[in-house]
C-alpha cells in the first residue's frame, strides 16, 4: 500500500533564496512549496554556502555532527533547518565551511575554474543528506535528486545502502534539468565514492569517455528519470547534440525516463501583483506595461525623464546565463542588422567573459539604443518582462526554460528556437490564422534569427494584431498544478519499483 502522505527527502546544489546561478533554484523552490502544500512532508537538503550566510537566515542548530568519509578523508558535517512558514517545507543546510563556504557555487571567480574539489563537495552533499535522515530517524519515500550534484543519492540507495533497513522502502527519482552539465572527474574520483569494490567492478555504469561521470551513474541507479520537458526527454536520447555523449545510457533506460514541465511560481512572476515593478498590471490594463517601459527606457538613459514618446518602437529583452546553450553567439552575428533597425534593446545577464565583452562592446558600438547589464539583478529582470514588448531567447538547446514562461505572462513576446522546452510552450505565430503565442525559429542559424526577429519587429507595428498576440501569451497558463501531480504520479511509479527484479536490471544497465 503506497501512503497518501509521503516523505519527500529533496537535494539540491541550489534553491531560491538561498543560492541560485540559473532556472534550477526557482524550480527547486517552487516544487517543494507545492508539494508542501498538498501535504507532503519535504526535507530540501543544500548546502550552507557563502550566500546562505548572507541572506541573514537564522536557522536552527542540530548540535549534532556526522562525520562521513570521502576516499580516505574524513569530513565533519553538522547541520541547521530552517523552516519558512509560508512555504511550509524544512530546509536542511549542511555545513561545512571548508568546502561550501567559498565566494561562488560550482567555480573560482578569481580563475573562471570549476573547484578541483567539486566531486567532494558533492558526494558529501548526497551523503549527508542520507546520513542526516538516519540520525533524525526520518524515513523518506522518496528520494529526489536534481543533476549531477546530487544525481549520487540514487547510486548510494543502491549500493551503499542497499542491504540498510532503513532504507528498505525508499525509491528514488533523479530530474534532469540540463545533461550537459555531468560532474565528470578524474578517474580517481572513483574511490572516494567508498564503494568497496562495488562501483569498481560495474565501471561502465560510472565511466564516460574515462572519466568518472556522476550524472551517468545517477541515470544507471535512479529508480525513475524525468526531464523537464516533453520535447527535451526525447531530445536527450536522440543525439549527442543534446545527450553530451550520455543519449545511449539515457536509451538504455527509456522505459523509465518520464517529463515534467516545469511550472511558473504565479507568486512571484505576476505582472498583476508583482511587488518589484511599477505599475502592476494585467492583459485588461496593458497601459501598466507601457509605464513601466517609459521608466525603464528612462533609467537606462534611452529617452529624457519626462519625454513624451510619440512612435512606437519596441524595446525587445533578453536575460540570460551568457553561456554557449543559450544562443548569445547567435545573437550577437546579427546584433548588428538587429539595433540598425528603429528598435531598443537590453541584455542583462552573467557568465563566461568572452560574452560579457562581446555586449560590452556592442553597448559601446550602439550607445542610443543598447544596453548591456552583467551580472544577476533580479529587480532589472522583473522590470524587464515587464517593459519588453519582445523576448529574446534563441537557445542552443534549453531543458525547459523559465524566461520564455515568464515573458509569456508579462506580454513581453518571445522569440525562441524550436528546442526542449521552447519547443513545447512557445508556439509560432500564424499571419492565415492568428494563432500562437510567439516567434519560432528551427534551426540554430542566425539568418533564421534574424528573419523570426523580422516578422515580430514588422507584427509590432500592426497595433491590434499585435495585442491580441500579447493577450493570447498572457492567458496561458504554465502554473505548477499540473506539473506537480505529474511529479507524484513519478513518485507513485517509483514506490512501485521492485527491488528484487531491480538487481538483475542493474546488471544489464552496467553491460552498457
Ligand atoms: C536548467 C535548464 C533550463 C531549465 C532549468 C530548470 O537551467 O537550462 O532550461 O528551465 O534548468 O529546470
Amino acid at each position: 500500500m503506497v501512503k497518501d502522505k509521503l516523505n519527500i527527502l529533496m537535494a539540491s546544489s541550489e534553491m531560491e533564496p538561498f543560492a541560485r546561478t540559473g532556472g534550477l533554484g526557482d524550480v527547486t523552490a517552487a516544487l517543494c512549496k507545492r508539494l508542501a502544500g498538498m501535504g507532503h512532508e519535504v526535507k530540501m537538503f543544500i548546502p550552507k554556502y557563502k550566500s546562505v550566510y548572507q541572506t541573514g537566515i537564522k536557522a536552527k542548530p542540530s548540535g549534532q555532527n556526522i562525520d562521513i568519509k570521502i576516499g580516505e578523508k574524513s569530513f565533519r558535517i553538522t547541520w541547521e533547518t530552517y523552516t519558512d512558514k509560508a512555504a511550509g517545507f524544512e530546509v536542511v543546510f549542511i555545513v561545512n565551511d571548508d568546502l561550501y563556504m567559498r565566494e561562488t557555487i560550482y567555480h573560482d571567480s578569481r580563475t573562471g575554474l570549476d573547484y578541483p574539489d567539486n566531486d567532494e563537495r558533492f558526494i558529501l552533499l548526497s551523503r549527508a543528506a542520507l546520513e542526516i535522515t538516519k540520525k533524525i530517524n526520518w524515513r523518506p519515500d522518496i528520494a529526489h535528486a536534481h543533476d549531477w550534484q546530487t544525481s549520487l543519492i540514487t547510486v548510494f540507495l543502491r549500493t551503499m545502502y542497499s542491504g540498510d533497513p532503513f532504507f528498505e522502502k525508499t525509491r528514488s527519482l533523479l530530474t534532469l534539468h540540463n545533461v550537459a552539465y555531468q560532474g565528470s572527474f578524474d578517474s580517481s574520483s572513483l574511490s572516494k565514492l567508498n564503494l568497496n569494490g562495488e562501483a569498481e567492478g560495474r565501471t561502465r555504469a560510472f565511466k564516460s569517455g574515462g572519466k568518472v561521470n556522476f550524472l551517468k551513474a545517477g541515470i544507471n541507479f535512479a529508480d525513475i528519470i524525468s526531464a523537464v520537458s516533453e520535447r527535451y526527454a526525447v531530445e536527450i536520447q536522440t543525439s549527442r547534440e543534446f545527450g553530451f555523449g550520455l543519449e545511449q545510457t539515457l536509451r538504455n533506460r527509456n522505459s523509465d525516463i518520464y517529463a515534467a514541465l516545469n511550472g511558473v511560481d504565479y507568486d512571484i512572476w505576476n505582472p498583476a501583483t508583482d511587488k518589484l515593478i511599477s505599475p502592476n498590471y494585467d492583459a485588461d490594463k496593458l497601459e501598466g506595461k507601457a509605464k513601466n517601459k517609459k521608466a525603464l527606457l528612462e533609467k537606462l538613459g534611452f529617452i529624457k525623464p519626462k519625454e513624451k514618446i510619440t512612435e512606437r518602437r519596441p524595446l525587445i529583452g533578453t536575460i540570460s546565463r551568457l553561456v554557449d546553450q543559450k544562443g548569445i553567439d547567435l545573437f550577437l552575428e546579427i546584433a548588428d542588422d538587429i539595433l540598425g533597425l528603429d528598435v531598443y534593446m537590453i541584455a542583462l545577464g552573467e557568465g563566461e567573459q568572452k560574452y560579457a565583452t562581446a555586449l560590452r562592446d556592442l553597448e559601446r558600438k550602439h550607445p542610443d539604443n543598447f544596453r548591456a547589464v552583467i551580472g544577476f539583478d533580479n529587480k532589472l529582470a522583473h522590470q524587464i518582462e515587464a517593459s519588453a514588448d519582445i523576448f529574446l531567447m534563441p537557445s542552443k538547446y534549453e531543458p525547459c526554460g523559465l524566461n520564455q514562461l515568464y515573458s509569456l505572462r508579462y506580454g513581453a513576446v518571445p522569440i525562441v528556437r524550436e528546442t526542449g522546452g521552447l519547443a513545447d510552450t512557445v508556439s509560432d505565430y500564424n499571419a492565415q490564422t492568428g494563432e500562437g503565442v510567439g516567434f519560432v525559429f528551427k534551426n540554430y542559424s542566425s539568418d533564421e534569427l534574424l528573419e523570426a526577429c523580422c516578422r515580430a519587429l514588422d507584427l509590432y507595428h500592426d497595433e491590434n494584431a499585435w495585442s491580441a498576440l500579447v493577450k493570447r501569451g498572457m492567458a496561458l497558463d504554465f502554473s505548477w498544478e499540473s506539473s506537480v501531480n505529474t511529479y507524484i504520479e513519478l513518485y507513485r511509479l517509483a514506490l512501485g519499483c521492485d527491488r528484487e527484479s531491480q538487481k538483475t536490471d542493474t546488471q544489464e544497465v552496467v553491460a552498457t
